[in-house]
């Protein structure tokens, strides 16, 4: 028999209803959004239930396609947002996610990644999307608007190259 990789078990399918998206549904209904959402690094995309990411990772290789660099690439990954109420499924997104970014740019240096994974803890929350807290609200208020990178750099006291 072929390994199930829509189910983790049976219980959090009754207490979750945790049943994962297979990838060619993923990219059919990926394809069903105008380009233009993947080529502008300001359009977002909110994953209210986001499980282990799968709409997240297909959306963020989309997005990659069109990044010069890795800074349009963190731009890329700030574009996206997640919920899910299981902790373990949060840190799973969140790992996929950097993964993707790291594959994209296996030179990219530790400024970008600790970059990146600032934005991954920001931007990926645990939480219940139907009573969700205020810090997730403010959390992604916060994503949403210009002064974000200024934001993280304060918050992280991540000091950036020059040219970065
Ligand atoms: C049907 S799965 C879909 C996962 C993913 N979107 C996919 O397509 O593979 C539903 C997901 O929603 C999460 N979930 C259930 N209730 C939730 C709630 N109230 N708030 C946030 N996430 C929830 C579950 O933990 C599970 O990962």
């Amino acid at each position: 028999m072929p390994k199930n990789t829509q189910v983790k078990s049976k219980k959090r399918v009754r207490d979750f209803g945790e049943v994962f998206t297979n990838e060619p549904e993923v990219k059919a209904m990926c394809d069903l959004i105008s380009d233009d959402m993947y080529s502008n690094l300001t359009k977002t995309f909110l994953e209210p239930a986001c499980g282990d990411g799968v709409f997240l990772i297909e959306i963020l290789k989309r997005k990659l396609a069109y990044c010069r660099d890795e800074r349009d690439g963190l731009k890329a990954l700030n574009c996206l947002f997640g919920v899910d109420i299981q902790a373990d499924n949060v840190e799973v997104t969140r790992r996929n996610l950097l993964a993707v970014y790291k594959e994209h740019f296996p030179d990219a240096n530790n400024f970008a990644i600790t970059f990146a994974r600032a934005i991954l803890q920001n931007n990926i929350i645990c939480d219940d999307l139907l009573n969700p807290h205020t810090e997730t609200v403010r959390a992604w208020g916060i994503a949403a608007d210009e002064g974000y990178v200024r934001y993280l750099k304060k918050k992280q006291k991540i000091k950036s190259p020059k040219n970065f």
